[in-house]
């Protein structure tokens, strides 16, 4: 019935997840409520492990992107499943090491990234900085060479992909504020120099050309676009790039509409790629990473709301009114995200009432989907939205001073908090 495999219907026709069923958690717990399963999570995380054996003999680590959704219990799952993962502030970084992640294993990304996130990265020892622009590169050199250490880089380079998604998730084309670009000269320019600084050591190239992608070519084009500018950099520079970051992007199932195929098939075909143009160029396999964010948590996720007014306007529409909004999940409202919506209190009905399910936020944008077909939400009901795991909790806010919601984390049948709801004393503990 679902292609999300920790759902499934119970005999009271309640929205189950990981075998719990949604009504008795949105009873114990409140809602909005975010609800994950953490077993979806963790067989995630096992194929793309096993992927890298393999299609890479072991040589690479999968990252979890944080941005997805970053709190302490899901850094120390990842860790525990063999992952490495990719940050994109300081506050990402501290949260990461506070749940005691292996600082070697972190990335460092970001755009603009401060003087005292540089710091603090460099200061925890981290794995690899991710350096985006000339800025940064000087000033990664400087403060390394002040502290007098070598610190590990790698070059976002945008490959100039043109991946087929929403234009605010593309990054590897040449007009992006992200990394430095193929074309114009500008990545083989920051290789020669990163090569001059004496207080950096250049391990990786690293491109992420969007995401939410479906189709295959725009990862083996990127791919392929990489490795040839390893060959080049060793050709013309005699310097051997030693690993490979292909970032992350693997679209999932929001609705029917999407179709998703297995993450074994990309790493399949994109190995064959990498690991074709090594040998016919005498070089060897770089070790590889990739950034799946969306991936690994997406589809664990669901979100559960209780349906508060059913405002029906004769010959417009039916809003149904929830006790959430764009605090929680902004993405209708920022991209037009698509998500499926469903009664959870009488999950098996038929979706037969076209709604707009609205936030309760004063903005008229403050939707979280319009036209869905669900069965005939009343006041007191529960709605679920799948797939929220991702991008939903790290991009919440208190906007209208609302209080982000909780994240129950289920495993083996068991609910257990993993992020305790908000609470009118934590909205007022930074005002004076
Ligand atoms: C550099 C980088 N890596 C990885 C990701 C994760 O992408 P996704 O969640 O689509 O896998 C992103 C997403 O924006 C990104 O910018």
């Amino acid at each position: 019935m679902f292609t999300n495999e920790c759902l499934n219907v119970n005999e009271q026709g309640h929205l189950t997840i990981g075998g719990c069923d949604t009504v008795e958690l949105a009873n114990e717990f409140g809602t909005p409520l975010y609800v994950m399963d953490e077993a979806t999570i963790r067989n995630t995380c096992r194929k793309y492990k096993e992927s890298f054996e393999k299609y890479y003999n072991g040589n690479g680590m999968p990252l979890y992107a944080s941005k997805a959704l970053s709190c302490k219990e899901i850094y120390r799952i990842v860790n525990d499943e063999g992952f490495g993962i990719d940050v994109v502030s300081g506050g990402e970084l501290y949260t990461a090491l506070s749940a005691n992640f292996p600082p070697e294993k972190i990335h460092f990304h970001g755009n603009n990234k401060t003087f005292e996130e540089l710091n603090m990265a460099i200061d925890a020892h981290i794995g690899v900085i991710v350096v985006d622009n000339m800025t940064e590169l000087n000033m990664l050199n400087q403060l390394s060479k002040e502290k007098n250490i070598r610190t590990n880089i790698s070059l976002r380079i945008k490959p100039g992909v043109d991946a087929h998604t929403h234009q605010f998730v593309q990054t590897g084309q040449i007009d992006s504020k992200f990394g430095f670009a193929l074309e114009t000269g500008e990545a083989f320019y920051a290789v020669k120099l990163a090569l001059q600084c004496e207080n950096l050591v250049l391990k990786e190239l690293h491109c992420h050309i969007g995401s939410q992608i479906f189709e295959l070519s725009p990862f083996t084009l990127a791919a392929e676009i990489l490795m040839n500018f390893i060959i080049k950099i060793k050709n013309e520079c005699n310097f051997l790039v030693h690993s490979l970051n292909l970032g992350g992007g693997f679209g999932i199932h929001y609705t029917d509409n999407d179709t998703p195929k297995p993450y074994d098939y990309f790493m399949r075909e994109v190995s064959a790629v990498v690991n074709k143009m090594a040998e016919e160029n005498g070089i060897p396999v770089p070790y590889i990473h990739i950034e799946p964010g969306r991936s690994i948590v997406g589809e664990s996720g669901i979100t559960l709301y209780t349906v508060g007014c059913v405002k029906d306007i004769k010959n417009v529409r039916t809003y149904v009114s929830i006790d959430g909004g764009m605090f929680d999940n902004i993405r209708y409202a920022l991209y037009q995200a698509e998500y499926t919506v469903l009664n959870a209190s009488k999950a098996s009905s038929k979706p037969d009432t076209t709604v707009t399910v609205a936030g309760k936020c004063c903005e008229t944008g403050d939707l979280i989907q319009e036209n869905v077909n669900v069965a005939d939400p009343q006041p007191g009901e529960i709605l679920a939205v799948l797939s929220t795991g991702a991008y939903n909790y790290s991009m919440s806010s208190n906007y209208n001073r609302n209080l982000r919601p909780a994240i129950v984390m289920i495993k083996d049948g068991k609910p257990r908090i993993i992020v305790k709801r908000e609470s009118l004393e934590d909205l007022i503990r930074n005002d004076i």
